[in-house]
């Protein structure tokens, strides 16, 4: 397993370049098994673990993935299975994303149902229930959901903006003929990305990015060039990074937009945030003033930033709360930051941060891909050398990032 070598304590500075978003690019290469035409996304962050991971899923149930560095061409290979392997999907969860495109277009699919993972239960309930309410009949056999009989266009209201749901609804309501309106929708630009490509595809979708999704579906969807947006989550937590280590950083492809609640944030802590049209220039001097804040649902500060947040607020000149309010047990990061010298006290979904003048270099572990995230940013800004293992699960969410730190001036290294 590899490990990451960080000595600290040295500012970033210079400019970045942003990969394609993760988070956009995994429903949209899943979209693709709604048409048999092929299909052409650009501006993939292929490099990534669950990128990969999504091409095994993509083979997996019948189609064929040529990648060409960031330009991944999906090819019908043979006729589509409607399962997809246990196997693949306790890696990830994100591959119940087969279940919509499958479902309404054979009108039968098998998809086992995720187990928990490290930063809660995360059942898929939502999904479901928005299945049942267009039709579907659900079984279970073997811990394997079954869901059957034709999906009508139609109304679904859920009961949270479940950004996975939505997408698996939206594309779905791709393949249904008639109009399907989803209720409390989840508002994250991935929506608004996955609208555009299924817009592309032959669907009329409105309302993307807002709680009402309109999606006005057809039978028989055809190939798309689709490029994906910019990583917010990348760009959120390289901006971070910089302030941590006061320094000053420029990333391009960036869109300021996107970023508002963290660009907020920044700002108010003492970062200065210079919005450009494509690029963002973050740059800090000195120790953070507290903030504290929540995690929501888009436009609000997002969870996957959380930990990286919280950890720079260790160095803030006095106490901060993060509540956690989307996922219930993300705060694995807060004993590892202890062992650097942070001091973090969890109480249910918050955690109370007392500011240090430093962080102090540790062996420390990943637990998560934003998890690790975070002690990366404490441990570029640490005192002295950090070893962090289980770097695969920072594999799974950020592409070359330590030959992307390494450019801006970070002292990293992977040790195999
Ligand atoms: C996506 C992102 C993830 C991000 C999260 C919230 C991808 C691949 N991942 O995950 O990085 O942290 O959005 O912004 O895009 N829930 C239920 N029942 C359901 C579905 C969700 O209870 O059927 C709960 C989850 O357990 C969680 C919360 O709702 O507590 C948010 O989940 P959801 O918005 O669905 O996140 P994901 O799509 O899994």
């Amino acid at each position: 397993m590899d490990r990451f070598l960080i000595d600290g304590a040295h500012p970033l500075r210079g400019v970045l370049r942003l990969s394609g978003s993760k988070n956009a690019a995994l429903p949209i290469l899943l979209a693709t098994l709604l048409t048999d035409e092929p299909c052409v996304i650009e501006n993939v962050p292929t490099r990534l673990r669950d990128i990969r991971f999504t091409f095994r899923v993509l083979e997996a149930v019948g189609k064929r993935v040529e990648v060409l560095g960031s330009r991944v061409r999906v090819h019908a290979n043979k006729p589509l299975k409607t399962r997809a392997p246990y196997e693949l999907v306790k890696q990830m969860r994100a591959s119940v994303l087969v279940a919509g495109p499958l479902l309404a277009r054979f009108g039968w699919v098998r998809v086992p149902i995720p187990g928990g993972c490290a930063i809660g239960l995360r059942p898929i309930d939502i999904h479901l229930q928005a299945f049942e309410d267009l039709g579907a009949r659900r079984t279970l056999d073997q811990g394997d959901i079954i869901l059957d009989s034709p999906l009508r266009a139609g109304p679904v209201r859920l009961k949270f903006p479940s950004v996975g749901a939505t997408e698996n609804l939206m594309m779905a309501a791709a393949a249904l003929p008639g109009v399907t309106t989803i209720r409390n929708a989840a508002r994250e630009p991935e929506i608004e990305d996955l609208a555009r490509c299924l817009i592309g595809m032959g669907a009329r979708v409105s309302g993307a990015g807002s709680a009402t999704v309109v999606v006005r579906g057809c039978r028989t969807l055809r190939g798309v060039v689709h490029s994906v947006i910019p990583d917010r989550i990348e760009a959120g937590t390289f901006m971070l990074a910089a302030a941590a280590t006061q320094g000053s950083l420029r990333l391009l492809d960036a869109q300021p937009a996107h970023l508002k609640a963290v660009t907020a944030a920044l700002r108010r802590a003492g970062a200065v945030v210079r919005e450009g049209k494509g690029d963002i220039l973050v740059s800090m001097k000195g120790r953070p003033r507290p903030v504290s804040l929540s995690t929501s649902p888009y436009p609000g500060f997002p969870t996957d930033l959380q930990a990286p947040w919280l950890a720079w607020m260790c160095l803030a000149r006095g106490r901060s709360r993060v509540r956690e309010t989307v996922f219930e047990n993300r705060f694995l990061h807060a004993a590892e930051l202890g062992r650097m010298g942070g001091r973090v006290a969890v109480s249910a979904d918050t955690a109370v941060v007392e500011g240090v003048p430093a962080l102090s270099g540790a062996p420390i572990m990943a637990s998560d891909i934003r998890a690790g995230a975070a002690l990366v940013v404490a441990a570029l800004a640490a005192r002295g050398r950090s070893i962090i293992q289980r770097v695969y699960h920072i594999d799974r969410g950020y592409e070359r990032v330590e030959a992307k730190l390494r450019s801006v001036g970070a002292r990293i290294r992977r040790v195999k």
